[in-house]
């Protein structure tokens, strides 16, 4: 079966509210080739320990002809280098801020402690200074994403450039039929939209309470990027890392392509589809099968209606690989016992935005669970002001599994891992939510703008076994 439509109600996501800016072609800026990221190289390896150092750094990047951009970027002058992580291996980071302001480094979809280890608020690093963190990786093969998450200036330091690639491997995810060879036929895109004031980026002037919007749409950083391709096959880690576009993705003949992985990793069965929509900060890595093409034949990636990059297809040797039917098992939830529903709400619009009523408090612990357990949690968007738009609801430490939308079934390929889900106005998503490691976690509305806000809460995952106190700081603190 291949799908047409992008899942989510067309009427619902149509309805922007006054201050939304859809994306515009830029025929001024020519086509260049597509930025693929570097792989961020280890410092030392030593056995089973891996060292990284990376560095929030500002630099400057050519985007648009003339005058360069100045960014900020990871270990580079934008985004950042792809950080490749293997299941099993210990690694330990030195994170560096070389910004003049202070920086959180949150590896987002990673299985790894909160608050500190995984770079939410409470772990600030100032500028000039440092911060080292070891963990061993322990989940399955995945995209994920490292971003800034100081409060509240998350989306200012996104919209600046930070953002770089995480890409998970493991051994089971190593034995299945997919493109992984980075750069060639495995590359990032990762989806972002800008406005430019005589080439320079200015946050302020237009900022949008309810998510900041660009006309520009960039991949990778690109605008109007060109992809060689050299490889029958082509896998795409897509990730959403616009501060509050959704993307609607589709190709400009309707090529039809494959979606393998969501958040957290693969998929239990391969969905085939010609449109993909994302909502902020989620990831679909997606083969697409040029078969058809031969060199020479150009084929554009569009969103809407606006062509975003493309795909020159060249010599490549044919390949007669077949994906499997049954890609990896997903188990199913089984809720622990005695355990109650969790509910909770995201609501409003602008500066009403609310998280249970109530805005983020860097103090106050919203809510705890015992590690170990599978809780149902219903997560409501209420539809209370114009039309409601989407809010993507993210959960840090824990990848979960969406259940139902408004008690029927889940999108196509909602079957996976997940950390991020999109909530429609006036609808209720039931996940099943279970922490493996103790610590204290974000959850909020990943439109960058509505979390800083203060669309934003924090659970204690607790082990009954083991007490711990966590220092937690405040704003002023930051
Ligand atoms: Cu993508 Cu709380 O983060
Ligand atoms: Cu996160
Ligand atoms: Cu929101």
């Amino acid at each position: 079966k291949v799908y047409n439509d992008y899942f989510f109600d067309e009427p619902i996501f149509d309805l922007h509210d006054a201050g939304y800016i859809p994306l515009e072609t830029h025929e001024e800026v020519p086509d260049k080739p597509l930025n693929i990221p570097e792989l961020l190289k280890p410092e030392k390896i030593d056995g089973n320990d891996v060292y990284y150092t990376l560095t929030a750094q500002e630099g400057e990047t050519q985007i648009l002809p003339g005058k360069k951009t100045k960014t900020w970027g990871y270990s580079t002058s934008l985004l950042g280098k792809t950080i490749v992580y293997k299941k099993g291996v210990h690694y330990h980071v030195h994170l560096v801020n070389k910004l003049p302001e202070v920086t959180t480094f949150h590896w987002h979809g990673l299985n790894v402690t909160g608050p500190i280890v995984d770079g939410g608020p409470h772990a600030p690093v100032y500028p000039g200074g440092s911060r080292d963190i070891d963990f061993t990786l322990d989940q399955q093969a995945q995209t994920d994403w490292l971003h800034p998450h100081p409060c509240p200036n998350t989306a200012r330091q996104v919209y600046r450039g930070l953002a770089a690639a995480v890409v998970v491997t493991d051994e089971e995810e190593s034995k299945l039929p997919f493109p992984r060879n980075y750069g060639v036929d495995d590359i990032p895109l990762i989806l972002q939209d800008r406005n430019y004031h005589d080439n320079q980026l200015d946050y302020d002037a237009d900022y949008d309470m309810d998510g900041t919007l660009g006309t520009y749409a960039l991949v990778n950083g690109t605008v109007n990027g060109v992809f060689d391709v050299s490889t029958q096959r082509v896998r795409l880690r897509i990730l959403n890392g616009a501060n509050r576009r959704e993307w609607r993705l589709h190709f400009d003949d309707e090529h039809e392509f494959t979606q393998i992985a969501s958040d957290g990793g693969t998929l239990p069965e391969p969905v085939q589809f010609t449109r993909l929509m994302l909502t902020c900060a989620e990831r679909a890595e997606v083969i697409v099968d040029f078969g058809d093409k031969k060199p020479g034949d150009i084929v554009t990636l569009m969103s809407d209606n606006i062509p975003i990059m493309k795909f020159r297809i060249g010599e490549y040797k044919r390949s007669d690989v077949e994906l499997p039917e049954h890609l990896t098992t997903i188990p199913t939830p089984i809720p622990t016992k005695g355990t109650q529903i969790v509910h909770t709400v995201m609501s409003g619009m602008d500066d009403q935005v609310r998280l249970d009523g109530k805005l983020f408090d860097m103090q106050r612990i919203d809510k705890r669970q015992k590690i170990g357990d599978t809780v149902l949690w219903d997560v409501t968007n209420t539809n209370d002001m114009h039309q409601g738009m989407i809010h993507p609801f993210h959960m840090h430490g824990n990848q979960f599994l969406v259940l139902s939308r408004n008690g029927k079934e889940v999108y196509p390929n909602e079957h996976g891992w997940k950390d991020v889900v999109g909530v429609n106005a006036g609808e209720t998503v039931r996940l099943a939510v279970k922490f493996t490691k103790f610590g204290v976690y974000m959850y909020h509305c990943h439109i960058l703008e509505h979390e800083d806000t203060g669309m934003m809460a924090q659970i204690e995952a607790y082990d009954p076994n083991k007490e711990h106190k966590y220092h937690l700081i405040s704003m002023e603190e930051m």
